[in-house]
């Protein structure tokens, strides 16, 4: 029987220390606040910064999603950043991607003061991940972070494990790879120039996809021993519009040990670690 790595049990668990953590900050007369900047109307962007603001709401602390028109001019995008950027009510701030052409241009990464960066862009953040440095001033970008939670929380071994990443995106394959070493596994990050990706998907533990490609993950990517863990953070529609991750998740279900499904594995995790980081901010915002 594969085993299937849902988020709701690991969910649970982390929301009831959040809702602890946020009652004791506003005892101590703070409430943890984030912004998220959506530009535009991308129909996913809006459904995942909904799930932000209303999971922020559940554990008591407070969200606003500054929603920018797709035509907004640099000039003012940024001084919209500058002005949550100074604001001391504001713990984080996340600018929310992909953004319109006319700022994909910007270097996002320093847009966000590093205390607010609970997206873990900013170049000190990512430094501090790439050298295993973490103090708890920093902040690990939210999907690498709630793979690994929910990882840890399965009692999936990680050290020693050879682990595959598909895709090397600044948001999930490059930080998670980085993450991972960290934790001691060897890992290869695969992407689209990859030869003969089967031969290493085949060859190793555990196979994180995050290609955004529908299905794409069959059990000819496998090795035959049925043995390898599945992480699926793909978010895409297949050829009838439902929502289905990367993985080919009836074809390869009994190929496998573990396998998270889509939805209700990585995407819930991502915003989990998301509320993680901004209280974190909160605590830090107290100390100052
Ligand atoms: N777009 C998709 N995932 C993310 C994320 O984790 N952070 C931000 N800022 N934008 C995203």
């Amino acid at each position: 029987m594969s085993q299937i790595l849902h988020s709701s049990p690991v969910k649970k668990l982390i929301t009831k220390s959040l809702k602890t953590d946020c009652k004791e900050l506003k005892e101590k007369g703070i409430t943890p606040y984030l912004k998220v900047i959506l530009v535009g109307t991308d129909p996913a962007s809006l459904i995942y910064t909904a799930n932000k603001k209303k999971y922020c709401e559940k554990v008591g602390a407070l969200c606003d999603i500054v929603s920018l028109s797709e035509n907004i001019l640099e000039s003012e995008f940024l001084n919209i950043i500058n002005d949550i950027n100074n604001d001391q009510q504001v713990d984080a701030c996340i600018i929310q991607l992909p953004l319109p052409r006319q700022l994909n241009h910007l270097d996002y990464g320093r847009l966000i003061n590093k205390e607010k960066d609970v997206d873990g862009f900013h170049p000190e953040n990512v430094f501090a991940l790439i050298s295993n440095n973490l103090k708890s001033h920093n902040f690990v970008s939210c999907t690498p972070k709630g793979i690994l939670t929910l990882m840890q929380e399965n009692q999936i071994q990680i050290a020693g494990k050879k682990i595959v990443i598909i895709g090397r995106s600044m948001i999930v394959g490059k930080p998670l790879a980085m993450l991972l070493i960290n934790h001691n596994a060897t890992v290869t990050v695969c992407h689209s120039h990859t030869k003969n990706l089967k031969e290493i998907t085949k060859n190793c533990d555990i196979i994180v996809s995050a290609i955004g490609k529908a299905k794409f993950i069959n059990e000819s990517y496998l090795s035959p021993k049925n043995d390898q863990i599945i992480i699926d953070v793909g978010m895409n529609t297949d050829t009838l519009g439902q929502l289905c991750g990367d993985v080919d998740y009836d074809n390869v279900f009994n190929k496998v040990a573990a396998i998270t499904p889509v939805p209700g594995g990585v995407g819930p995790m991502t915003i989990v670690s998301l509320v993680q980081n901004l209280l974190q901010a909160s605590k830090n915002r107290l100390s100052l």
